[in-house]
């Protein structure tokens, strides 16, 4: 494998997780000393641990993105361990029941029926999951690519979703959060573009995780009606499998390869968002 990737020095949110300990991992084979980071000690711990198979330079870090402190010192200890993050990838995410509705579409009688519809959402649980997608992207950003504006090196790469670009039935505030990931994306790219530092995201579309599992499989593994209605909407007729985000990831971190691309969101959804249904 070509360590092309040597130089950098990557911050990943959200290490601990499915999609993204893949993509730590695929850093650190291609040479650049890895920080995972995530809310739990533990799960940090667990994918450093799987990378120390192929590398050594590999730091495990709990913080919270919502916490701009716990950054802040996240920030202190990858410098000391490895100097200055160059390399950004903005992971921590997922979806919360509190910022989703119960039901597609509103029935009248579902205003009186004791159905959890769009006007009980609870704003603090609308905000906890706006927040953790958009807000952490926004606070870790402004923690770890500062040094990059500074020394004119890095990348930052966010991890949207296909609800950013039409939204998913029923989730409400993720589906906010992730259109609003994109627009920053551009945002950010656009205002950084003279110091060096790109800005791009990668939109995943369906990969079968922690975060979705119950939600798209039944316990003996066949598709629920969500499910099957993802895989119907996707013309590969399959989910994705994590090591599939790698090549977009990589493509993206590497200066020479992408040194160009600034202020794009690129799909890896098997066609998802490209197909309208008929
Ligand atoms: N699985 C999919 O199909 C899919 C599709 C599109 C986008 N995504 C996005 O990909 C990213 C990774 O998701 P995943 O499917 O691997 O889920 P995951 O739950 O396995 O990983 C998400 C990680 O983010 C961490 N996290 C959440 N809130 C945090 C916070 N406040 N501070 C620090 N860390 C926090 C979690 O602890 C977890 O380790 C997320 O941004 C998710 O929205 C996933």
């Amino acid at each position: 494998m070509e360590r092309n990737l040597e130089n950098e020095v990557a911050v990943v949110t959200g290490g601990g997780g499915v999609l993204c300990s893949v993509m730590a991992r695929e850093l650190a084979a291609r040479g650049a000393k890895v920080v995972v980071m995530s809310r739990k000690q533990e799960n940090a711990d667990a994918a450093a641990d799987a990378i120390r198979e192929v590398s050594d330079d590999v730091l495990a870090i709990a913080a919270d993105v919502l916490d701009r402190d716990s950054l802040l010192d996240a920030n202190e200890k990858t410098r000391e361990a490895f100097g200055p993050c160059t390399l950004l990838v903005n992971g921590a995410g997922g979806n919360h029941p509190d910022g989703n509705t119960a039901m597609e579409f509103l029935q009248q009688e579902d205003l009186t029926n004791g159905t959890r519809t769009f006007f009980d959402l609870g704003c603090e649980g609308f905000s906890f999951v706006f927040d953790t997608n958009m807000i952490g992207v926004v606070q870790a950003t402004q923690v770890f690519a500062r040094d990059m504006a500074a020394t004119g090196h890095g990348s930052v790469i966010n991890v949207s979703s296909m609800s950013a670009f039409s939204p998913l039935t029923k989730v409400a505030a993720y589906s906010a959060a992730k259109a609003a990931v994109n627009n920053f994306t551009q945002w950010l790219a656009v205002h950084l573009s003279g110091t060096g530092v790109r800005v791009n995201a990668i939109a995943p579309g369906f990969f079968l995780t922690r975060q979705n599992k119950d939600l798209l499989t039944n316990p003996d593994g066949s598709y629920t009606a969500r499910g099957g209605k993802v895989i119907s909407q996707t013309p590969m007729g399959r989910y994705g499998k994590p090591e599939e985000l790698l090549g977009t990831l990589v493509w993206l971190a590497d200066q020479t390869q992408s040194g160009f691309v600034t202020g794009v969101v690129v799909p890896v959804d098997g066609g998802f968002n490209a197909y309208s249904g008929v």
